[in-house]
Formats: structure tokens, sequence, C-alpha cells
């Protein structure tokens, strides 16, 4: 996979491959009420089984994306297919079994009166018996390390803890696709890290497709298949994180950047007056490459 450029002024998505992909935007737009612009020609796609990172300044269009991946914001312009179906045909009642969405804010998630309750909102919605919706939401909780928190009331958390609970609600109910915005401000290391280990697990081990949008670039650039730099409300290059990453001038030009492991190989390589060839992004494949060591 080579980089793939777009052209802003003359936008073009490519055409909808229904065999593979989970989600397709097309060239949408968005103004808000106020006339500020959300997204702008934006086209992005998501394909079964992969993760994508969403790279851009404040402001780019990252979180209005997101918002339209599940209905909560229509395109003003433009086409979004989910599943196959258009999200303007007005058979989207059920978008949200299919496209979790946690949002940047999470005081904008949570709303019943414990965390058990609102964990287990989403399975009880979609049909589940009590008892079975108790044991996914339980499981969720877990899986984010959040199971101490269970009988808390959500407004009392902190805004770490609340953004653990926020993940936990859209885990359980299992959708095809979950959007992540900023999953790991506000979180210590320590959570930082399960939830990261958590949106591989989502891909490797239940075949979930994941977008996040991140500032943290070392984190795109460790978990992510592809990197889609947005700027100006629309994506306008994308690639695999070691074509992207390994390209100053377009992370310059995306007002981003160089991701630390990255940066570290580059000097690495500058002061040893060696080529970077390698192009590692995550530190086991960087201490490989200063070792030498075959990967
Ligand atoms: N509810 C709103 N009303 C009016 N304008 C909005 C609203 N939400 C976002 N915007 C504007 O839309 C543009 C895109 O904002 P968005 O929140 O999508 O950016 P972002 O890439 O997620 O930024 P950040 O990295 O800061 O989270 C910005 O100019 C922002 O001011
Ligand atoms: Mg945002």
């Amino acid at each position: 996979m080579t980089i793939i450029r777009r052209d802003p002024d003359a936008p073009h998505c490519p055409p909808i491959e229904r065999e593979r992909e989970l989600i397709h935007v097309d060239c949408a737009s968005h103004t808000y009420p106020d006339g500020s612009v959300g997204i702008h020609d934006m086209c992005f796609f998501v394909q079964k089984n992969e993760i994508v990172a969403l790279c851009g300044p404040n402001g780019s269009g990252k979180s209005t994306l997101i918002e339209h991946l599940n209905g909560l914001l229509i395109p003003s312009k433009g086409e979004i297919w989910v599943n196959g179906r258009s999200i303007l045909s007005g058979e989207r009642t059920d978008l949200w079994k299919e496209v979790g969405v946690v949002f940047q804010r999470s005081d904008d998630q949570l709303f019943a009166p414990t965390v058990l309750d609102d964990v287990m909102f989403g399975p009880l919605n979609m049909g589940m018996p009590a008892d079975e919706a108790k044991a996914a939401a339980m499981e969720a909780l877990g899986a984010v390390g959040a199971a101490d928190l269970v009988h808390k009331l959500p407004n009392y958390l902190s805004g770490g803890q609340k953004r653990l609970v926020s993940i936990a609600g859209i885990l359980a109910m299992k959708p095809k696709v979950i959007a992540l915005d900023e999953p790991t401000s506000d979180l210590d290391p320590v959570h930082s890290e399960m939830i990261e280990r958590l949106i591989l697990n989502l891909k490797t081990m239940h075949g979930i497709s994941v977008v996040i949008a991140t500032h943290d670039l070392d984190l795109a650039a460790r978990v992510a298949d592809r990197i889609c730099l947005v700027r100006n409300g629309s994506v306008f290059a994308e690639g695999e994180p070691q074509e992207i990453f390994y390209d100053s001038d377009l992370i310059t030009e995306a007002g981003l950047k160089i991701p630390d492991t990255v940066q570290t190989y580059l000097d690495y390589c500058k002061t040893w007056g060696v080529a970077p060839e390698l192009r590692p992004v995550r530190r086991d494949d960087l201490i490989a490459a200063l070792l030498g060591v075959p990967r």
C-alpha cells in the first residue's frame, strides 16, 4: 500500500467496495448551525477487521466525522454507507447496533443511576435478557479494568474512570465497528496500556473493526493498520504507519509531529550516517533496528 493523496479542490472518493467495507463515507460535508464547517468533502472508509487511526490537529474534523458514523450527525452533503445501507435512507434506527461510538467527552455518554445500569443499558436495549445483559456488562467492565466501579454513581467518577465506563458500555454491545474518540486522553499509563491492548484484542479476538481519533501518534503507530491524516475537515492523505510517519513533509503539512519512536530512529540514522531503511514504528521494532536484529 502506498500513500494515497486526496486533492481537496477535486475530491474524489473511490467507489464503495461492498464485500470489504463496513463504513463508506462519500464526499460528506457537515456545517454546524452557527456556520462552522465540521467536515468538508470527507472521503473515508473502514474495512472489515482493521484498525484505522484519524490523526489531525485540533478542530480538523475528527470528532465530527466520528459522530456521523452512528448517525448522531447527518451530512448536509454527500453519503454515508454502513454495512451497505445508506444512513440517509430512513432505515438507520438500528445503526447504533452496528457502530458503537465512545465520545470525546464521557459526560455526553453516561446517564444511568449506576455504572452497572449504564453498561447494561445497551445490551438490554438490544433485547438481551437481564442476566445475560448483566454478564455482558461485567465482562466489558473487566476488559477495561473497571470492574471495581460497578456500583458507583457515574456522576461521581473521575474523568478517566468515566472514559473506561463509556468504553465498557459500547464494548458490551459488541458492534461491528467501534469508534473511540481520544480513547486514552485522561487515562493513567496503566489504563492507557489496557485500552491499547483492548483495541488490538477487539480486532484480533472479536473481529471488530476499530476507528480511533487520537493526538497520540505513537499509539496510532503501534495499533493502526492505516493512518488517515485529517486537515480542514477532510482526509487528505492515508497509508500504512511506516509510510505516513516516515514522510516528514507530509506530517508537517498535517500540522503534526513525528512520533517519538520514529524520531528516535531518524536521529540515530542521522548521527551514524545510515539510511533510515527499516522504518520501525513500534518500540520493539525500533530496538531490533538499533541492534541490527532481523525481524
Ligand atoms: N457543536 C458544534 N457547533 C459548532 N461548531 C462545532 C461544533 N462541534 C465542532 N465544531 C467545529 O467544527 C470543526 C471541527 O471540530 P471537531 O470537534 O470535529 O475537531 P477535532 O478534529 O475533533 O478537534 P480536537 O482534536 O480538538 O478534538 C471545528 O472548527 C469546531 O470548532
Ligand atoms: Mg475531537
